[in-house]
């Protein structure tokens, strides 16, 4: 088994945030809840607990409390800002509501340089804190090891049970060395060696997709995109001829979209690729069709039809695989005043109705997304599919306003075909969340050479984001803009202008419909 750290989540905005950081460590990291049984916890053998920040005060009503257990557990606990209040609660000092909130940038003064957390690490330390409550009394055991201004007990320490506390969030960005400080709990306090990384994951998961499957079948849905791609390429590593990928083409993907597809998983992993040419079924369903709820609606349950078909055609299979992410799977806190946790993806995605009877493969599940794309790259996954940018399931549909048909698909296919190449080019595409182009089905007049002309407009997009939920627009370049207008209006028959996107998310959506 790997060794790791378990993250009891109360509900921070910041709970994965920590469990990245330790993975980066190279150390395995599970987000369980707050009030998961400490027996539980004890049967995963971690090395060390960290409690993470959350939105509550201790003393508010239905505030998110653990098992008083995981204190005994004999292994080192961190605690992270209302981390370090529960140590005040259930071990007997006194939490008292701040005057005012401490937000915002600080500098920490290490005082006791003997403490294991700070090893290596300068007396003063520029820190991010988000607090209300204030530890006024430290429970016995424990002593203070960094001051801030506003703050006596901003680290604590009880050095005999290695209990820690953090009243800053050593965790985010604005904490430069706050993965140093989690480097040392997890490797100088808890011991943790480090060999979590994609190369050792590959073997482990290799050998549970061969216990799981035995020697039945295998079906996967391949979209192309990296999740997908990633666990074909790892489930094929495992188990070969077993596994058959099917890839469906809706007719609304990009140009050369199912090209690649072919050419990496048919000839060059060799896995079993069955193709499924539903261009026709797609577009027939979707003509003059307008409302953009009802375009997502018919091309979700094509979708289903058109793969529950495929999967028939496959032969008999016992598994579907999934490119199910670790995000997907955390049960998340619904906490009050943390709406963070609450929001949830709006989107379609693997939603395969149920009467399918299928038992999962979901060999990505305890993985985040920066994981999968290492994992690619250690499977010999090329660039192009494993930094590839998100594309939705919908497809190019979702990107011509109004109806969709084979001519508007063609032009828009040109003219993002342009976008990705310039955006490569200038080294971008690989940095930024999305850039593509749209296409709106209004005609403006034109002139080129001597003719006057009435055409389509492409919009270009350029997002950067996170993970979708807001987005900003990219100031890109003007030279850039400039070759991507004269591109497109040049080489794409059928559009004579371009205009450039510059609304963020929200209030603007990042695909048009
Ligand atoms: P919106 O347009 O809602 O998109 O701002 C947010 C992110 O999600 C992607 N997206 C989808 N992904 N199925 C998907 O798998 C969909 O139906 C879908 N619609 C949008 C979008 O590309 C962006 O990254």
């Amino acid at each position: 088994m790997n060794e790791q750290i378990v993250i009891l989540d109360f509900g921070s905005q910041y709970t994965q945030v920590i469990a990245r950081r330790i993975r980066e460590c190279k150390v395995y990291s599970t987000i369980l809840r707050y009030d998961t049984p400490a027996a539980k916890i004890d049967a995963l053998a971690p090395s060390g607990l960290i409690l993470s920040g959350g939105p509550a005060s201790v003393y508010a009503k239905g505030a998110p409390l653990p098992d008083a257990g995981i204190f005994e557990l004999g292994i080192p606990v961190l605690g992270i800002c209302y981390g370090v209040q529960l140590f005040g609660q259930f071990l007997g000092g006194k939490v008292e509501p701040g005057q005012k909130r401490e937000y915002g940038k600080g500098t920490l003064t290490v005082r006791d340089a003997a403490c294991a957390l700070f090893r290596g690490l300068p007396a003063a330390l520029q820190v991010w804190n988000s607090h209300g409550d204030r530890l006024t009394k430290l429970p016995a055991g424990f002593a203070p090891v960094a001051t801030t201004d506003n703050s006596t007990y901003a680290a604590i320490e009880d050095r005999k049970r290695k209990f820690f506390g953090l009243q800053f969030h050593p965790e985010v960005v604005h904490t430069p060395r706050g993965k140093e400080i989690l480097a040392n709990f997890v490797h100088a306090i808890c011991g943790c060696g480090g060999n979590w990384t994609m190369h050792n994951y590959v073997e482990q998961a290799v050998a549970e997709i061969r216990a799981q499957v035995g020697g039945e079948r295998v079906i996967l849905g391949l979209s192309g995109g990296v999740d997908s791609s990633v666990a074909a390429a790892l489930i094929h590593k495992a188990i070969g001829g077993q596994l058959t990928a099917i890839f469906v083409n809706n007719g609304l993907l990009r140009a050369r979209e199912a090209e690649v597809v072919r050419e990496v998983f048919g000839r060059h992993f060799r896995i079993k690729l069955q193709y499924e040419d539903a261009t026709k079924p797609f577009l027939s369903k979707l003509r003059r069709v307008t409302d953009p709820e009802r375009k997502r609606k018919i091309i979700g349950r094509t979708f289903i039809e058109v793969f529950d078909a495929a999967t028939k055609r496959a032969g008999k299979a016992k598994f579907l695989a999934q490119g199910t992410l670790y995000p997907d799977v955390i049960e998340s806190v619904p906490i009050a005043g943390n709406p963070a946790a609450l929001i949830k993806s709006h989107h379609n995605v693997g939603g395969l109705p149920k009467k399918m009877k299928f038992q999962l493969v979901e060999p990505l599940k305890c993985l985040f997304k920066d994981e999968v794309r290492l994992l690619g790259k250690e499977l010999g996954l090329p660039d192009e599919i494993v930094h590839r940018q998100p594309f939705p399931g919908p497809g190019l549909a979702v990107r011509i306003l109004g109806e969709v048909t084979p001519k508007r698909l063609d032009i828009l296919r040109r003219a993002d075909a342009i976008v990705v190449e310039e955006m490569k080019a200038s080294g971008l595409y690989y940095k930024i969340w999305q850039s593509f182009a749209v296409l709106l089905p209004v005609r403006s007049v034109g002139v080129m050479g001597d003719e006057r002309t009435y055409d389509f407009t492409i919009a270009i997009r350029a997002v950067e984001s996170q993970d979708g939920m807001t987005a900003d627009w990219v100031k890109l370049p003007y030279d850039l803009l400039e070759k991507l207008a004269n591109r497109i209006i040049n080489e794409v028959k059928g559009v004579n202008r371009c205009v450039f996107d510059i609304t963020s998310k929200p209030p603007g959506t990042i695909e048009w419909e």
